[in-house]
C-alpha cells in the first residue's frame, strides 16, 4: 500500500502531486488501470472539478475512456469541440468559458471551463485527457504547467 501523503520532501502544490503520480504508477504499467487511477486521483486532489478523464484516439475519432464524473458523450470527432480540437491541433485548448467556445459539446451542464490536453507519445496522438470544472476560468497558466506535467508522468509510466 502505497502512503500517497508521506514523500517527506516538503513539496507542495502541483510538486507534490506530481511525487505522488510518479509514486502511484511506480509498480503498474497497464495503460487502463493507470488511466482509471490517473482520472480517479485528478478528480480528487484537483479542487472544483466537475469531470475529469480520457477521450482514446480510435482510428481518428475520440472515444471515451476511464474517467470521473457525469456520464458523458461517447464518441467526438477530431476536430470537433474543445476535445476535439486538442486532438486536431495537438495543443493544449485552455478555454475560460466553454459557452463562448465555437462547437463546445455540453455533456454535463454544470460545465463552465475546460482544460484538454492532448496525450502524444513518440509522435502518436494516444488521446486527450479532459477536465470541466463548474468555475469560469478555473484553469491558470500554472494549473496548465501542472496538469500538462502530471500528463507527462502519466504516459511516460504507462504502456501505450
Ligand atoms: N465538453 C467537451 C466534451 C467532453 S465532456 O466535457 C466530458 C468538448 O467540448 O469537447
Amino acid at each position: 500500500m502505497i502512503d500517497l501523503n508521506a514523500s517527506g520532501k516538503g513539496l507542495d502544490g502541483y510538486e507534490l502531486l506530481a511525487a505522488q503520480v510518479q509514486a502511484l504508477f511506480a509498480d503498474e504499467r497497464d495503460f487502463i488501470a493507470n488511466a482509471a487511477q490517473f482520472s480517479a486521483f485528478i478528480y480528487h486532489q484537483v479542487a472544483d472539478l466537475n469531470w475529469a478523464g480520457f477521450y482514446l484516439n480510435r482510428d481518428e475519432q475520440l472515444v471515451l475512456g476511464p474517467f470521473q464524473g457525469q456520464v458523458a458523450c461517447v464518441r467526438i470527432p477530431f476536430g470537433k469541440g474543445v476535445c476535439g480540437a486538442a486532438a486536431a491541433t495537438r495543443q493544449t485548448q485552455r478555454v475560460e468559458d466553454v459557452h463562448a467556445f465555437p462547437g463546445h459539446i455540453a455533456c454535463d451542464s454544470a460545465s463552465n471551463s475546460e482544460l484538454v490536453i492532448p496525450l502524444v507519445k513518440e509522435g502518436r496522438l494516444i488521446g486527450v485527457l479532459d477536465l470541466d470544472s463548474p468555475t469560469l476560468a478555473r484553469f491558470s497558466e500554472a494549473d496548465q504547467r501542472g496538469l500538462e506535467h502530471l500528463a507527462s508522468i502519466f504516459l511516460s509510466l504507462s504502456d501505450c
